[in-house]
């Protein structure tokens, strides 16, 4: 029989969803073929430090958490240089690495980087695909200029937030506005506002996440409504499914995601008319490919009230329990978790030997035949 293949299941991490990614880690290694994987796990503390395999797979036998950290930092030296990343040393092998990790570290580009000094496949999108998709701001400038529609915003910084007062930006984006730091994810930090005491108490809040903020021009009464797109360089895309907030909420803030969803409703798939449904898939997989996107990615829209959609954001780490929107969209399209999985993985491969035949070519310096310097 062939070898399987050595996986890294990493999950965890410093950003609010740390819970929702034990949960969705949990469940991929549930679904993962062990006649074709072996796993190990290895869990990103709330401090950002990686668990080896061992204390990893306490947590995941359900001890709790802060006594597992708190022994396994007592046998870690944790001021080595290479102390947050030092318990993947502990195998002899690893072949290819699994991120389940939602928001900073694993969506940002950053956890992409160690997989590329590492020269390791992985599951999901590049380091640049990452972190444009992860920054608000950038998606929205990719996004503008591939032509795909999304709303209109304000970049605020701390040295521009003067310049715009509530008034200069009702007149230019109406009344109606959404407050957002550019890299967070959760809701964390997002406020909808609509006069200025609002709009200055927002971006107090906004610029404790981020120094970019955005002003961003609010749908009214959106639907929410999300896609899962899967591939490479031909991906494809699901049906389409709905959030639906209740209605006395003010939108699908972190209160309802992670605090209280029991009122929230998920109609999968959603029925749309037909034009709607072939504008958004269509718009999405653009978008996938303009941010040059691997592996997988959920594409969240807010469709406004005369069924005109904007792209609202890409996750490329979605939620991936198995009530997590992104593979239960796929569940309704004819893909199961167990097969969506493996799927990923072989994508992951795929696009790791394409990379592989990029060149990299060293050219030594020759002897120098320097111009004469002439400084006045
Ligand atoms: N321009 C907008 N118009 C209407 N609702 C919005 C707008 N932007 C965000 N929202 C609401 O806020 C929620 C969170 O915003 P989103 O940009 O998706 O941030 P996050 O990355 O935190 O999920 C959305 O699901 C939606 O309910
Ligand atoms: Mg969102």
């Amino acid at each position: 029989m062939a070898q399987k293949l050595q996986v890294a299941l990493l999950f965890g991490g410093n950003s609010s969803e740390h819970d929702v990614s034990k949960r969705s880690a949990h469940n991929i290694y549930d679904a993962l073929d062990k006649d074709k994987y072996d796993i190990s796990l290895f869990m990103f503390t709330k401090d950002g430090i990686l668990l080896n395999n061992e204390a990893s797979q306490r947590i995941f036998d359900g001890e709790p958490e802060d006594k597992v950290v708190a022994d396994a930092y007592a046998k870690m030296d944790l001021n080595r240089p290479l102390a947050p990343i030092m318990a993947l040393n502990e195998l002899e092998h690893i072949d290819f690495f699994y991120p389940v990790i939602h928001g900073n570290l694993g969506e940002d580009g950053t956890i992409q980087g160690l997989f590329k000094l590492l020269n390791k496949p992985y599951v999901g999108s590049n380091i640049a695909a990452s972190a444009m998709s992860f920054d608000k701001d950038l998606t929205k400038k990719i996004l503008n200029e591939a032509g795909i529609r999304n709303t209109p915003y304000v970049l605020l910084t701390p040295e521009n937030r003067a310049d715009y007062s509530w008034d200069t930006i009702e007149e230019q984006l109406g009344d109606l506005v959404f407050i957002k730091p550019a890299k967070q994810g959760s809701s964390v930090g997002i406020h909808k506002v609509t006069n200025a005491d609002e709009y200055e108490a927002a971006l107090d809040d906004a610029f404790k996440y981020d120094f970019k903020v955005l002003a961003e021009q609010g749908v009214a009464n959106p639907q929410e409504v999300e896609i899962s797109i899967l591939g490479n360089e031909h991906p494809i895309a699901s049906k389409l499914g709905a959030i639906r907030v209740p209605k006395d909420d003010p939108f699908y803030d972190y209160e309802n995601k992670f605090v209280d969803a029991s009122g929230v409703v998920f109609e999968l798939p959603v029925k749309l008319p037909q034009y709607l449904t072939d504008e958004i898939t269509d718009m999405a997989l653009q978008a996938y490919k303009a941010l040059d996107m691997k592996g997988l990615c959920r594409i969240d829209f807010l469709v406004d009230e005369n069924n005109v959609p904007y792209l609202s954001e890409p996750n490329t780490l979605p939620g991936f329990t198995n009530i997590s929107l992104y593979p239960q969209m796929w569940e309704v399209s004819g893909i199961s978790y167990s097969d969506l999985v493996d799927r990923l993985i072989q994508l992951g491969l795929e696009e790791f030997k394409r990379n592989s035949q990029i060149t990299y070519e060293f050219k030594e310096l020759g002897t120098e035949h320097v111009g004469q310097k002439k400084f006045n």
